[in-house]
């Protein structure tokens, strides 16, 4: 069975990524039933990002920081969206297929019009066609390799419930070629809180970077507001504070966290607890990655060697759709 997730590599990954994407997906890589593909968004990338340097140097970073987190390229399959050109053979078939009235309520399309109506714009001002068609890209990397299980947060659900549409609008016109995706769940996603206390996000600037200076890490650590209870007062263990230190702490490591708010606790105290915590947790894999960023040509080989092995599958894929809808000349390589 085949689970597959991408990241889109605009910013460099937080840790509302971590908990929401990077490690229940690689805790999927240890199921024997299951193949995981990785993948690096870098197509979709390309919506917003117009920076060539910029779009190369945070794909490079969104791949080192899967292999610096534990992602076994033995085991499991990391590459380039834009090595797969299989896919956007796949996009346009699909395009075919799917509903615009669908997309028009798509999230990405109804906020960029959103922002446009509060401006008293156009609603379309700004609006590239690769806006609108993001679900659909999307689509064509799951169904291009079967993915049976695509494990997202709350914000990426609806596009794989617009995936499930397309394909099966396409088993309706064509037969069962190809597969209709399950979404996994990854509750914890949506409940880790940037330091201003709404959810952590990219877009909302609010999110600590999973691999930034420790000098860094500490400044945004302090930015976290707290309110004036002083140190002696008992303080209920909850919070932005006191999830940080939950998602990156054990279980006795968390009661004794508890313990000192029931006793009382200075916020500075427990700041510092946060700030040792998540360093310690990713103190080994900041080494890989830093090693990694060292030389890109060591990510450069493991993804073009995970593309590889994609693109035979993309490519049987691909010769059943056409085949099915009948187009192309089938002793064609
Ligand atoms: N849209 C996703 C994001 O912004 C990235 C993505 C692209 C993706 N294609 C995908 C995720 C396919 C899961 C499956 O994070």
């Amino acid at each position: 069975m085949i689970a597959l997730t991408g990241i889109k590599p605009t910013g460099q990954p937080h840790l509302g990524n971590f908990i929401g994407a990077i490690k229940p997906a690689l805790a999927l890589q240890n199921r024997p039933e299951i193949t995981g593909y990785y993948f690096i968004a870098d197509y979709h990338a390309l919506v917003s990002e117009r920076d060539p340097a910029c779009l190369a140097q945070k794909s490079r970073e969104v791949a080192a920081t899967w292999l610096a987190c534990g992602l076994d390229p033995e085991k499991s399959c990391i590459y380039r969206q834009s090595d797969i050109s299989e896919i956007f053979e796949l996009h346009w078939i699909l395009s075919c297929l799917a509903a615009k009235g669908y997309l028009n309520r798509a999230h990405a399309y109804k906020a960029a019009m959103q922002v446009n109506q509060e401006k008293g714009q156009d609603l379309d001002q700004g609006v590239s066609l690769g806006l609108f068609s993001y679900p659909v890209l999307m689509a064509a990397d799951i169904l291009i390799v079967q993915a049976q299980l695509v494990p997202v947060g709350e914000d990426q659900k609806q596009h794989v419930e617009i995936a499930r549409d397309i394909a099966m609008k396409f088993h309706h016109d064509y037969g069962d070629v190809l597969t209709i995706p399950q979404i996994a769940e990854v509750a914890e996603a949506s409940t880790l809180c940037g330091f201003d206390g709404r959810k952590m996000s990219k877009s909302y600037g609010n999110h600590i970077p999973i691999f930034c200076d420790s000098s860094d890490l500490q400044k945004l650590i302090k930015k976290i507001p707290t309110d004036s209870s002083t140190p002696q007062e008992p303080k209920a263990a909850k919070g932005v504070l006191f999830d940080l230190f939950k998602s990156f702490a054990t279980e006795d490591q968390i009661n004794s966290l508890k313990e000192k708010y029931q006793h009382g606790v200075g916020w500075g105290e427990v700041k510092e607890s946060v700030y040792q915590q998540i360093s310690s947790y990713f103190a080994s894999s900041k080494e890989k990655y830093d090693h990694f960023m060292a030389h890109p040509e060591n990510i450069d080989a493991i993804l073009i060697d995970g593309a590889s092995r994609v693109r035979k599958k993309a490519r049987q894929v691909l010769k059943q759709v056409k085949k099915a809808i009948g187009v192309g000349n089938n002793h064609m390589d």
